[in-house]
């Protein structure tokens, strides 16, 4: 052994050989991947992060080699020094050093392996579990090891990005105060004062606001941020930001610089040139408005069509045209409580169209899975000859003039299926946004990867300032009450704070929120009168907020920033199926980690320092 690593360095990586070597003598470290008898000869796999390349155990060149081949097993970790040369007519196209093969002359088994719990290859159908049971072997396959060099790539070119642009790199802490608002905190509780805690950082937000009040004009930091949310397949409970934040900018800037590391990190990964698709070099904005109305949500999939069409002006006029449920909706309008910019109730439409040869049953299907997300149905008709409605239990009650006007709106032609929503908007929204994502999936209309339109970026700007908290009746903050609202709607700050728009952004690709960020606060008169209006007392925010009320008070610059979700946008890229397939060391939906057996209990002794009593 002691020959290999100390004498016989590594000359080369296994996938990186090519007819250019034959005749070499190399030095290749690795990994069996597989090992056949051909009868006289031994051939094995061996494999790297690099590849594959195949190596001949040849009892003329060497027994001992012969032998040490013969004994070798899958997953053995082996050192050996060998001559490359040509395959002649047995190449191996499928493989990138299918060329050649290299034949060994010298070899030591640096380990054996016990047999893996499952092959170490794509495509394999080992439950998910298995696989993050013994992540480190699923770490071996080419794919993920893919997902993690792209990932390494963006890390460089990220940090190259912000360097070139006169950025510094800073790091802010992870244990913090809590403060109310945003996702819910990891608590770590303190032993030096018991009974007080700790919060894990979600984002550096308000640290990279008090880095612009110290004179760090451009900050940038890739960071890992902690979240105790309910997990999807693009969430995890610690993800990593690329988190940026500027003074003396407005949106334009931001966006300028956000765009110019998206067009490097697609062609740094990917080799794509946005500029073909965006020659302008910028990418497309959509205000929030505009978005909800054509899509039901501020993430919109660009690929597809399947636009929903908004109806409820036209029910109202139409005194809800005959059709029962769309009666209600009209009669609030009339009452004068409907109210047509912040509609409280809505109604919406989506259009399957005549060539998707919907059946009753595919409808009955459809049916069942808006159901699925608390839709009391899905009110449809098909249209027949001349405008017609059939297949539908509206066909007998709806009024021509609302037939008429709703074909007319919603360009129906023959065939076309109509499917409704109707109540509230929030509801109606989230229904129908999921509804057009389901059918374009059934549909096909989702290219395959690699081809022309795959990739749809856009930013989505100028949503509202606040939300309505039905619990509570009062409104909050949609994002965080640090964001600057539009000039031209101060006043509405206390008239109708419903109708606030702000200088909040996201940055959309396929239908994932990639990132987000604001044009932050700086003025403290503004803030008291954002605080008022979420009914904040001037106490009450100096209590949760004081440390950076104080530092806007003390010559804070203008600034604004965003953070882009790493891990999300490295799934995208990757084309992987969930987050966790681009995270080294994930976690599962629940929250686990499934090698290390994280979380696990504690001896009470480790709580009674911390002053926690354990749960009866
Ligand atoms: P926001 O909360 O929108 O903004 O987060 C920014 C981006 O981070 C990603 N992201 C996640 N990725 C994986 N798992 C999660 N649990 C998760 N949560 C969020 C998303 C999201 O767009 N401080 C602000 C930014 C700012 O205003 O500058 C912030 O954190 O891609």
């Amino acid at each position: 052994m002691a020959r290999f690593i100390d004498e016989l360095k590594r000359t080369h990586m296994c996938g990186d050989l090519r007819a250019e070597h034959i005749g070499k003598t190399v030095v290749l470290f690795g990994w069996v991947q597989s090992r056949r008898d051909h009868g006289g000869c031994i051939f094995v796999d061996l494999r790297d992060r690099t590849g594959v390349v195949q190596v001949v155990f040849d009892p003329s060149v060497s027994d001992g080699c012969f032998a040490l081949g013969d004994a070798a097993r899958n997953e053995w970790v082996l050192g050996i020094r060998a001559e490359v040369r040509g395959r002649g007519d047995m190449k191996n196209p499928r493989i990138a050093t299918g060329d050649i093969e290299v034949v060994a002359s010298e070899a030591t088994v640096f380990n054996k392996s016990e047999t893996p719990p499952f092959a170490i290859e794509d495509n394999v159908d080992t439950h998910e579990d298995k696989r993050l049971e013994y992540r480190y072997l699923d770490l071996r396959r080419p794919k993920l090891q893919k997902a993690l060099i792209a990932r390494s790539q963006m890390l460089r070119t990220t940090r190259q990005h912000f360097t070139d642009h006169g950025f510094l790199e800073v790091e802010t802490p992870f244990l913090l105060k809590y403060t109310p608002g945003g996702a819910r905190n990891f608590l770590v509780p303190s032993r030096h004062q018991p009974g007080s805690f700790y919060a894990l950082a979600e984002s550096p937000q308000l640290f990279k606001q008090l880095l612009m009040v110290g004179g760090y004009d451009r900050y940038f930091q890739i960071v890992r941020c902690f979240r105790d949310e309910d997990l999807r397949l693009d969430r995890q409970p610690e993800f990593t930001q690329i988190d940026v934040e500027m003074s003396f900018v407005n949106e334009d800037d931001i966006f300028g610089m956000i765009e110019g590391l998206l067009f490097k990190l697609f062609k740094d990964v990917l080799g794509v040139d946005l500029h073909e698709k965006y020659p302008s070099g910028h990418l497309p904005r959509m205000r929030f408005e505009e978005s909800m109305r054509r899509f039901g949500n501020d993430k919109p999939d660009l690929r597809f069509g399947l636009e929903h069409h908004e109806l409820t002006e036209l029910v109202v006029q139409h005194d809800g045209g005959g059709i029962p449920f769309f009666e209600p909706i009209a009669k609030k309008f009339k009452s004068g409580t409907y109210r047509k910019d912040l509609p409280e109730e809505i109604v919406k439409a989506i259009v399957i169209p005549a060539s998707a040869n919907l059946s009753r049953a595919d409808g009955d299907k459809l049916e069942h899975y808006v159901k699925g997300m608390g839709a009391g149905g899905l009110a449809r008709a098909k249209i027949g000859e001349s405008g017609t409605w059939t297949q539908s239990p509206l066909q007998k009650s709806v009024t021509d003039g609302m037939r008429e006007a709703i074909n007319r709106a919603c360009n129906l032609q023959l065939g076309d299926v109509i499917c409704f929503q109707f109540g509230p908007a929030d509801k109606v929204h989230t229904i129908m946004a999921n509804l057009r994502v389901h059918l374009a999936k059934r549909m096909g209309l989702i290219p395959e990867s690699g081809s022309a339109g795959r990739y749809e970026l856009l930013w989505i700007t100028d949503p509202p300032l606040f939300e309505r908290d039905e619990a509570s009746k009062r409104w909050a903050a949609a994002h965080h009450p640090f964001t600057r609202p539009h000039d031209a709607c101060l006043d509405l700050l206390e008239q109708d704070p419903g109708k606030v728009l702000c200088h909040r952004y996201d940055v959309v690709l396929n239908g994932f929120e990639i990132g987000g960020g604001s044009i932050r606060l700086h003025d403290p008169s503004v803030q008291a009168r954002v605080f008022k209006a979420i009914g904040i007392s001037d106490e009450e925010a100096d209590q949760k907020f004081g440390f950076l009320l104080k530092a806007l008070r003390l010559g804070a610059p203008p600034h604004g920033g965003i953070a882009l979700g790493m891990d999300r946008l490295a799934m995208l890229l990757m084309d992987a199926e969930a987050i966790r397939d681009v995270i080294a060391f994930p976690k599962t939906q629940k929250g686990t980690d499934l090698m290390t057996g994280a979380p696990s209990p504690v001896n009470p002794e480790q709580l009674v320092e911390l002053k926690i009593s354990p749960i009866k």
